[in-house]
């Protein structure tokens, strides 16, 4: 009933839109002011998705759910996001078509200095930049969410996070990402009692299937819930937690932690062949890249070209913009960065005259200098609700469970981000991207990301979408984001075959069987290297909306089983 009544409604709406537009050749936006009556989630994990939804179903909007699918995500997938990690939630309101990113990204402690993780040689000391609490920003996934229901929620934060507290208590069962990256991290985790207490059985890794309790991760969230965010950040729960990094080797103190503080951060925004792409700005490095990309083979036919040309059109600009991403971007309150220049059409036309069609540029022929593992761990969600409200958002605690360390009674795992700072200029990190000093260690600086959660408007749709995958992400998005622009269904989006190419090193990365074997020597014959990967990479879930035929649909990737999309009518 509510679904017809809501159709009549649209159909209304675009009656009066045809009125007003008599003489007007501009398309007008149809049904963007009555919301799609539906509401989509598609996150990596269905306990997640289920979440979101429940959250909707009592009335919350899709800040709500945002808030609910972080806090669940943060309780079924340890591997990738949690309380002792960040990211940057993309918001859109409908009402007023706000559009912000809440950058609940960690930042380096007070005490952080720029060669912390250099040894006696002047060597970068991999283990302590990636294992224990050493490794670990100050984190903001709580003050984040807290931020998001209080200022754009219509639920209480204690609401919320109910679901998340519910699977915290009772339990989940462990999916194949879970047991993948366990088997790759419990060596580590082992390290660490409270760690391998609540994650593994026995200290080994726990089988399929097997549930996955978490008592003093459910007492965390229901203090959260009960008093605040600030009961995370100040008094005895920070003092404990401090406590437990101290002892174990960390430089976290009290003042860190009373001192973090979200950002809203306006979106690095701009136009593609008539569409609006509204993304992530630095601290992340995605969407001044993704400008750049876009902008550099805007005017090619990109969709309708050779498949030769077009991957090689698109591996030069990936190129630049990642030679740009390594020079030029870090912490907007510390570096001051070019970025009016690097997203420009003009700097895009230089980079573009640049580019020879028929050949290979060589990365050390362009001034300046990159690898990485494959996109499992980090996670992303994408939600839009009955109104039109949509969040993108791209969490992470880094690599697989994060640093591994859990302090005790704390029950969630600490971030391993520092290593996303350069630790010493050149030096790859373990996404082999390098950085300078704009990437440098600072006390209280933001380490350099490449999450990319985005959204794009038409005059005829609207979408949310992202990826976890470190420096692959940027791509990533990209590929979706021109796969939607071709026309098709967020299915077709996540599901795509991937490339990548970084600058450094300098060559094209492929997901298994991504390119035929023509293409492949076509792309050789023109100078490039080509280098199939052994597994495929990246967990994009995405939304869309329609509005001519209020079309809502959502997908999530086919290469993680545990995630799910979900497209339902408003509760009545
Ligand atoms: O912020 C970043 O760019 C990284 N910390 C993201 C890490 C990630 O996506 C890991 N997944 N493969």
């Amino acid at each position: 009933m509510k679904n017809l009544l809501h159709a009549a409604s649209v159909s209304l709406a675009v009656a009066m839109l045809l009125l007003a537009g008599l003489g007007s050749t501009q398309a007008q936006p149809v049904g963007t002011d009555t919301g799609p009556g539906q509401a989509a989630v598609a996150s990596a994990h269905y306990l997640a998705t289920e979440a979101g939804q429940e959250i909707m179903a009592a009335g919350g909007n899709a800040f709500d759910a945002a808030v609910a699918i972080s806090a669940a995500l943060a309780v079924v997938e340890p591997a990738s996001s949690g309380l002792g990690g960040g990211g940057f939630w993309l918001l859109h309101r409908a009402s007023d078509k706000l559009r912000v990113m809440v950058d609940g990204r960690e930042v380096a402690p007070l005490a952080a200095t720029a060669d912390m993780f250099l040894d006696a040689n002047g060597e970068v000391n991999r283990e302590l930049a990636v294992n224990g609490p050493l490794a670990a920003g100050i984190p903001g996934h709580i003050a984040a969410i807290a931020h998001i229901a209080e200022k754009y929620g219509q639920l209480t934060l204690a609401r919320n996070l109910q679901p998340a507290i519910r699977l915290a208590t009772q339990g989940f069962p462990v999916d194949e990402k879970y047991h993948a990256l366990m088997r790759y991290r419990a060596e580590v985790i082992r390290r660490w009692p409270a760690a391998s207490k609540t994650l593994l059985v026995a200290g080994e890794v726990p089988e399929l299937g097997t549930m996955i309790k978490q008592p003093d991760l459910a007492r965390t969230l229901q203090m959260v819930a009960t008093q605040g965010r600030d009961a995370f950040y100040r008094g005895e729960f920070a003092q404990h937690l401090v406590a437990g990094v101290r002892a174990a080797g960390g430089i976290w103190t009290e003042a860190d932690l009373a001192a973090y503080a979200i950002k809203e951060r306006v979106p690095i925004s701009f136009s593609y062949q008539g569409r609006q792409i509204v993304t992530a700005p630095p601290p992340s490095s995605g969407g001044v890249a993704l400008a750049e990309i876009l902008n550099i083979i805007e005017p090619y036919s990109i969709g309708s070209m050779d498949r030769t040309v077009q991957v090689h059109l698109l591996t030069e600009a990936m190129r630049r913009a990642y030679r740009d991403r390594g020079i030029y971007l870090g912490d907007p309150e510390f570096v001051d960065m070019p970025i009016r220049q690097l997203i420009s059409r003009d700097y895009a036309a230089g980079l573009r005259a640049s580019i020879r069609l028929d050949r290979a540029t060589d990365s050390d022929a362009l001034a300046g200098f990159q690898d990485s593992p494959k996109g499992m761990d980090t996670t992303h969600f994408s939600v839009l609700d009955k109104d039109g409200n949509m969040v993108a958002a791209t969490l992470t605690v880094n690599l697989p469970y994060g640093s591994a360390f859990m302090a005790p009674d704390t029950g969630f795992l600490l971030n391993n981000e520092m290593d996303d700072f350069s630790a010493k200029p050149g030096a790859p990190n373990a996404f082999g991207l390098l950085g300078f000093t704009a990437n440098a260690i600072a006390p209280g600086k933001r380490m350099l990301s490449s999450m990319t959660p985005s959204f794009v408007f038409g005059d005829d749709r609207q979408a949310a979408l992202g990826t976890p995958g470190g420096s692959r992400i940027i791509t990533m998005v990209l590929l979706g984001i021109l796969d939607m622009i071709a026309g098709n269904e967020p299915q077709s989006w996540v599901s795509l075959p991937r490339f990548h190419h970084q600058y450094r090193p300098d060559l094209i990365s492929i997901e298994p069987d991504a390119f035929s074997p023509e293409l492949i020597s076509q792309l050789q014959a023109m100078g490039h290297t080509v280098e199939a990967r052994d597994s495929t990479w990246g967990n994009m879930h995405g939304v869309l909306w329609k509005y001519a035929d209020n079309q809502v649909s959502a997908a999530s990737d086919p290469r993680w089983p545990s995630g799910r999309a979900v497209v339902k009518p408003a509760a009545d």
